[in-house]
């Protein structure tokens, strides 16, 4: 099986708000390779974020990918938003409505790669039957709504299994939630190979960290 390089996507949701082209800045020249962007609408998940108008002011700070996280209910209306905003990706839960196909070939048309999260109690096989329209697998290794929680182990598995389930395929598998030099070389052997993260990365010295998390993974591979 090809081994699939390690990306580290930095959440903003840990940033500091007055300073988000700095920060933004800080990360890519500190070595991430996407940003990761939680958007929360306070229904699917008990928080609320931001949206558009950040993405569009921030999207000339920095040539990363978006990777936009929706944790919103219902998305469909909003997707053409989300990629006028400037998103590469965008992540939709399988949880967030009653038509999850619909919803990726909604962002495919356009022109988007697609993304599908799983909450920690949803099982990988929601995906057997839309495997072969994404482009990016996203296990919440918390249950998502708040930055600084602790990784719930019981993910794992989880992991192993939507790497058996991908196969092959082009397809990135993305961990995001109590990601820290601890937890990421797990999660990285158990088959993701995008770890995001908030507190780790924007609690401190930001190319230190990214580099922090990058060694723990290279050394326990
Ligand atoms: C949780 C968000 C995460 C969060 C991660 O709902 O999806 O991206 O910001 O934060 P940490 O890394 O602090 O757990
Ligand atoms: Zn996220």
């Amino acid at each position: 099986m090809t081994q699939r390089p390690l990306r580290i996507a930095p959440s903003i949701l840990a940033a500091d708000f007055a300073r988000l082209g700095d920060e933004v800045k800080a990360i890519e020249s500190g070595g991430a390779d996407w940003v990761h962007i939680d958007v929360m609408d306070g229904h699917f998940v008990p928080n609320i974020s931001f949206a558009f108008p950040v993405m569009t002011s921030l999207r000339p700070h920095t040539k990363l990918p978006f990777d936009v996280h929706l944790m919103i209910s219902p998305a469909d209306p909003y997707l053409p938003q989300f990629a006028a905003a400037g998103a590469d990706l965008i992540t939709v839960h399988a949880e967030a409505g009653a038509h999850l196909d619909r919803s990726l070939q909604a962002i495919k048309g356009l022109g988007k790669k697609v993304g599908v999260a799983l909450n920690p109690a949803t099982p990988v096989s929601v995906l057997s039957h839309v495997i072969d329209r994404l482009d990016l697998i996203l296990i919440m290794t918390v249950n998502p709504g708040f930055g600084g929680q602790s990784f719930i182990r019981a993910t794992l598995e989880k992991i192993t299994q939507a790497k058996a389930l991908v196969g092959g395929r082009d397809i990135d598998i993305e961990v995001d939630g109590g990601i820290t030099t601890e937890t990421a070389p797990l999660a990285v052997r158990a088959g993701a190979n995008v770890l995001v993260a908030g507190s780790a990365i924007f609690k401190g010295n930001h190319a230190k960290e990214i580099k922090a998390l990058r060694d723990a993974c290279a050394v326990s591979a």
